[in-house]
């Protein structure tokens, strides 16, 4: 096991579609063993594997509370098949914008199929932070930012931070108080 570098904006790679993944082998459970690695380090409660540079449509998470046991779950070529129409909000961040917090609302409930670490076909009916969580995660399957959801001068004011900061080679200084740090996604 290792632990992967997180790439974050602009790096155009956050902005690929990635691949689905054609076999469940030993090659990808390593690729999940090292995303869990560099999930716990972060510390994060969502990764996809885009996030550190592989576009595979891979997606890991573990929603445990601090202190309880860790709960990982994988989601590989996940996709949304159904969403309710009521909407809920929440304050996300993700490990590829850090120190970023802001409301999305997404809709509070979705149905998402996916192969599990056996390859074997899935599904689940997710409410609450999972379903935030799940949406949050295939969107950088697809290629798709939650930064993508908030008015576009925030969007804007965001990317010029970190464009000018990656130029200069230095860490972004927080642009959001950091709250709850339970609230953040991946
Ligand atoms: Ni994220």
């Amino acid at each position: 096991m290792a632990i992967r570098d997180i790439i974050i904006i602009p790096d155009k790679r956050l902005r690929l579609k990635s691949e689905a993944v054609t076999a469940v082998d030993k090659p990808l459970r390593t690729l999940v063993d090292d995303m869990f690695e560099t999930m716990y380090a972060a510390p994060g409660i969502g990764l996809a594997a885009i996030q550190i540079g592989v576009a595979q449509r891979v997606v890991i998470m573990d929603l445990a509370k601090k202190d309880d046991p860790p709960e990982p779950q994988v989601f590989i070529n996940p996709e949304v098949i159904g969403a309710s129409a009521e909407k809920s909000t929440y304050e996300e961040g993700c490990l590829s914008i850090p120190e970023y917090y802001e409301e999305v609302e997404r809709p509070s409930a979705v149905k998402v199929k996916y192969l599990d670490l056996d390859g074997k076909p899935q599904e689940i009916e997710a409410s609450g932070l999972l379903a935030t969580c799940l949406q949050h995660e295939i969107d950088h399957t697809n290629g798709v930012l939650f930064i993508d959801y908030i008015s576009k001068l925030k969007r804007d004011m965001v990317m010029k931070k970190f464009k000018k900061a990656a130029k200069k080679g230095e860490p972004v200084k927080p642009l959001s108080e950091d709250k709850e740090p339970s609230h953040h996604i991946g």
